[in-house]
């Protein structure tokens, strides 16, 4: 007898158990399912509204896995592929050129220490145009990436905010421009020099005072959108022309000191969407152009619903990873900036596959 009680015990403890184990999967299945709906809903509509293609592929820097960033090569290529926007860090030359760079400084970049020895430390702001323009901003692509390298790379120049705008209006097909304004605050009246340029190049509509202007008047596609990490830059551009979505960038120090729900709410007040540094984690430094050796989760994916809901579209940053691409599609963001558009046209079913040679002859590179 007391054998048979122990056999019901176990089974009863064996039954209890996997239903405890099934319940948990499904709860976690329901849970999953739910925070991807969650996640989804609303982009669309608001992408409609504001003539923002969606999904958006951004070229980081143009194509700059294949070709040094924020130079001709790169931002041939990604216009070649048909992207949505060239992606570009505005910065200005000592005598007020506005230029396409990124670092705060141009050591990564170019061969500033055999030009300027001793000015190598100097921001960029501190080089005439003239001196930018003596500097080799491709060979150290070659060096870096051996396996992409290209003898057309070397001697490639800095490019202006003009430059820029001729390769995107120049071929067949005709990317918008998503602009950041890059280290704001050393470049007083950036702003307003940059609206005069694509106002004047026809490239946002000049803003007639005393109508009321938002986004939302905007017609069918948004060419510019502007992008910032500086609230203040991102102010002073909607001030100047509202009628240009805008897109406030945040990172994991901005993320830590203020938190999503306070930058949700910054973002809203600002422009029309957010930029979230995106999911990528430990990855060798040689495969991309990014740096750092170890990135990690600044936001969670689901938090695009929760962006969604307070009207704002996301395009996170910089989505090389075919995971990557799938992981923040699946949970609703509007596209992304990537360094691989040749890969997020195939993701997204625009292409089958993006033969690189022909472009390269194309563009004559
Ligand atoms: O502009 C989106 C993304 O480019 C922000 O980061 O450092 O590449 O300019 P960064
Ligand atoms: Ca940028």
């Amino acid at each position: 007898m007391k054998k048979v009680g122990c056999r019901e015990c176990a089974l009863f403890f064996k039954t209890t158990l996997a239903s405890a184990v099934l319940a948990g999967v499904l709860g976690l299945l329901f849970l999953g399912i739910g925070v991807v709906i969650y996640g989804r809903t609303g982009g669309k509509e608001l992408a409609e509204k504001l003539g923002v293609p969606r999904p958006a592929i951004i070229a980081h820097r143009g194509a700059s896995y294949f070709a040094p960033e924020e130079t001709d090569p790169a931002f041939l290529l990604a216009r070649e592929m048909d992207v949505d926007y060239l992606e570009l860090d505005l910065q200005r030359s000592k005598d007020g050129v506005l230029i396409a760079v990124h670092d705060d400084d141009l050591r990564r970049t170019t061969n500033i220490a055999d030009m300027f020895p001793g000015r190598e430390m100097d921001t960029v702001d501190k080089f005439t145009f003239a001196e930018l323009q003596t500097l080799d901003a491709g060979s150290w692509f070659n060096i870096r990436f051996p396996d992409r390298a290209r003898a057309s790379f070397k001697n490639v120049r800095i490019l202006r905010l003009e430059d820029v705008l001729n390769i995107a209006e120049g071929g067949f097909h005709k990317p918008g421009l998503y602009i950041e304004t890059k280290s704001a605050r050393r470049f007083p009246g950036v702003e307003k020099q940059l609206v005069e340029i694509l106002t004047a190049r026809g490239w946002i509509r000049p803003l007639r005072r005393g109508v009321s202007e938002s986004p939302r008047t905007e017609r069918a596609r948004a060419r510019v959108i502007f992008q910032s990490f500086e609230p203040d830059s991102l102010a002073r551009l909607k001030e100047l022309a509202p009628q240009v979505p805008s897109v406030l960038l945040i990172d994991e120090t901005m993320m830590r000191k203020d938190g999503w729900d306070a930058l949700l709410r910054r973002a809203k007040q600002l422009g029309v969407g957010i930029g979230t540094w995106g999911y990528q984690w430990s990855r060798d430094p040689g495969w991309s152009i990014n740096d750092a050796p170890n990135r990690y989760l600044t936001t969670w994916p689901w938090y695009s619903g929760q962006a969604h809901r307070a009207g704002l579209l996301v395009h996170p940053w910089a989505i090389d990873d075919r995971w990557e691409m799938w992981m923040v599609s699946l949970f609703g963001a509007d596209g992304f900036f990537t360094n691989r558009p040749e890969s997020a046209l195939v993701f997204y079913g625009r292409a089958d596959h993006i033969d690189l040679k022909p472009v390269w002859e194309r563009i004559g590179y």
